[in-house]
């Protein structure tokens, strides 16, 4: 017998991993109910799904030709809907990938990154893969990011501070006038954009002048694309340069590339369901507020999180789970009596606050 484990990076022997969520049949099953009855509001995607040109276009891609490595037509693309030059873009298998090759282009083992605790728990995910260390700077009790804080951090083997705005899970904003200040460290700073399209808020036009500021967007969101996997960042050219030599080469699959340009000239209607969506999080917002035992956090992303008196979270969590209504938990000690909810369809935002009801 060959010892695998001998032979695996140390660092990865034991590494903590994502904890990702399930797909809808696995939670239906958990739950002993059909998968077409569960409501599943624990990954933020869209309710309202793809555009149909979307799925028109995809089932048209000849399957049988690689994908441009150069991502040649969707640049294009997508330097039509952002305002950018194609120069300043790239796009990779959803904001994930994206994540994981800046880790690849700037880290090496032993390096530091800055990460803002609570927030997305992929950047110190990827750290840990990259053997990385994480200078973990806590949000203030607003859940802001601290600035002087993250400058205190800082030492010589720091290459890289996350920002995402607005924040997952907690849904707010990062100004411009405080990432300004990151990018005078001159270290990259990476604004995670991937709810952009709920709030309008960007840092995107940043990048002409900012040569270490990466911007990374998703259509898993706004454009409903989250199964097929696409994402884009905006950055400097010569970020871009560097993560186009070490991407795999066809990294965007002809699915993908279709129906995320079919779905950027397709825009108009899909912003519609996002204006439908940010009505639905303010309506949701309000029935939580009334709610005793509930606090919703104000989010200017697709979901809110809502802290629970102390204690009852886990028991809630579990309850909703039990009648088929699945919202999401997180690892974070500053979030173990909160939980995040999706925005979904009228009815499926009517289904939880009901089983919700029931509960608290
Ligand atoms: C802040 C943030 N960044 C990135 C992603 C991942 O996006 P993608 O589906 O494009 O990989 C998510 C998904 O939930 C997210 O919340």
């Amino acid at each position: 017998m060959v010892d695998i484990d001998r032979l695996v990076r140390p660092h990865l022997l034991d590494v903590k991993t994502y904890r990702s969520v399930d797909p809808p049949e696995v939670l239906a099953q958990r739950a002993g109910i059909p998968t077409d009855r569960i409501v599943k509001l624990n990954g933020n995607e869209n309710p309202f799904g793809p555009s149909p040109r979307a799925a028109e276009a995809v089932a048209r891609v000849p399957l049988h030709v690689y994908p441009d490595p150069l991502q040649r037509s969707i640049r294009e693309s997508l330097g039509v809907y952002t305002g950018m030059d194609p120069k300043h873009l790239i796009a990779g298998a959803g904001a994930d990938e994206l994540i994981d090759l800046v880790f690849r282009l700037f880290i090496s083992p032993g390096d530091r990154i800055v990460d803002c605790d609570p927030t997305f728990a992929m950047y110190s995910f990827l750290a840990r893969v990259s053997d990385a260390e994480i200078a973990m700077v806590p949000r203030d009790e607003l859940f802001d990011v601290d600035i002087n804080a993250i400058q205190d951090s800082l030492d010589n083997r720091t290459k890289l501070i996350f920002i995402t705005s607005p924040n997952n899970p907690t849904g707010n904003l990062t100004g411009e006038s405080q990432v300004l200040e990151l990018l005078k460290t001159g270290l990259i700073v990476v604004v995670d954009e991937a709810y952009f399209e709920f709030c309008g808020q960007t840092v995107a036009g940043l990048v002409r002048d900012h040569e270490n500021l990466v911007v990374l967007r998703t259509m898993s969101k706004w454009a409903g694309l989250a199964g097929l996997r696409f994402g884009y960042g905006i950055m400097s050219a010569r970020v871009v340069k560097h993560l186009m030599d070490i991407k795999s080469p066809y990294n965007i699959n002809v699915a993908a590339e279709a129906a995320a340009r079919a779905s950027l000239e397709d825009a108009p209607a899909l912003l519609e369901n996002v204006s439908k969506i940010v009505a639905g999080r303010d309506r949701l917002f309000d029935a939580l507020e009334g709610m005793p035992g509930v606090t919703p956090w104000p989010s200017y992303g697709n979901f809110i999180l809502c802290q629970m008196a102390p204690g009852t979270a886990t028991q809630v969590y579990e309850g909703l789970a039990s009648l088929g209504v699945f919202v999401r938990m997180f690892d974070s000690a500053r979030l173990v009596d909160c939980f995040r909810v999706a925005v979904g369809t009228p009815d499926e935002s009517d289904a939880f606050l009901t089983a919700l009801r029931g509960l608290v």
